[in-house]
């Protein structure tokens, strides 16, 4: 009875982002996630459920607040600890969402600047309201996307876009973005990547790679859209996944010189220094 529910919910929403923006979703959700957090004051400082529900969260809909208060610590932990940035490296994070991945910069250790890009005007106006400036900036992106909603704002101001100034970066990451990217989007976020960063500066992408994902998992990447497999053709952006040689190739393409790719079960990582 649960299985065939979720398959019925997840046939009118492939991904949970698009599940995130239905208004009785937002409000019943809400509500069942604010009972079930009550009683941990922890939990009282977290974006409100529908936008976790945004940046992903598995199949825990409503009971997601220790997954999302932990999400981003291990990529911390491992950037630092492989010296692919310092404690007063100036960042930038693109797909920034409701800043699960940035909270963790708000500790007193941080030394640095760091600026957020996201498409979803939501996401920018809740983090520009709960993340202290001139420290932390975030900026909305014109692009557009199957998956998540965006502002209105017309192509010449797409074409135009430039996300930071040129090398003004020592470190450029996004986690759980290139898994919602087809291949055109991709080459132009690593080209602004490479021309933010610094001589040496890093650049660190998570994204499904054909040869690590675990297959059926739920994902399939059954569909071709160029160079990019897609889990579902009426929604690409919904889950994307691309082969290692194609993502080094983009990398190289886009002007970095050491190109690596860490193999996972679930996202890989692309590790690039220019
Ligand atoms: C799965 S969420 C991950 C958010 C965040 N990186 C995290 O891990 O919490 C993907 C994010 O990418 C953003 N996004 C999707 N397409 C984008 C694009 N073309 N340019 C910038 N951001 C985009 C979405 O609005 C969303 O916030």
């Amino acid at each position: 009875m649960a299985a065939s529910i979720i398959k019925l919910v997840r046939k009118l929403y492939p991904s949970n982002s698009l599940l995130s923006y239905n208004p009785v979703f937002k409000v019943a959700g809400n509500a069942i996630a604010n009972l079930l957090g009550a009683p941990f004051p922890e939990f009282r400082d977290l974006p409100p459920n529908h936008l976790r529900v945004r940046v992903g969260v598995g199949t825990k809909i409503v009971n997601n607040h220790a997954h999302h208060l932990q999400i981003g610590s291990q990529f911390w932990i491992e950037c630092f600890a492989r010296g692919y940035l310092t404690a007063s490296a100036d960042i930038m994070e693109i797909g920034c969402g409701c800043g699960r991945i940035a909270a963790h910069l708000k500790a007193d250790y941080f030394s640095g600047t760091y600026l957020g890009i996201d498409i979803d005007p939501e996401m920018i106006d809740y983090c520009r309201a709960h993340f202290p400036a001139p420290k932390f900036v975030f900026a909305l992106s014109p692009h557009k996307s199957s998956t998540y909603h965006s502002g209105e704002l017309s192509s010449p101001d797409c074409e135009l876009f430039t996300i930071a100034q040129p090398e003004s970066r020592d470190f450029v990451f996004s986690t759980s973005l290139f898994t919602h990217l087809l291949e055109n989007e991709v080459a132009f976020y690593l080209q602004q990547s490479f021309r933010a960063l610094r001589p040496k500066g890093m650049a660190v992408m998570s994204f499904f790679c054909m040869e690590s994902v675990e297959m059926g998992k739920p994902w399939t990447f059954s569909h071709r859209a160029g160079n990019a497999f897609v889990d579902d053709e009426r929604y690409p952006e919904a889950a994307v996944a691309y082969g290692t040689a194609s993502m080094v190739e983009m990398a190289k393409e886009a002007g970095f010189s050491e190109v690596a790719v860490s193999g996972r079960r679930v996202q890989s990582f692309l590790i690039a220094r220019k």
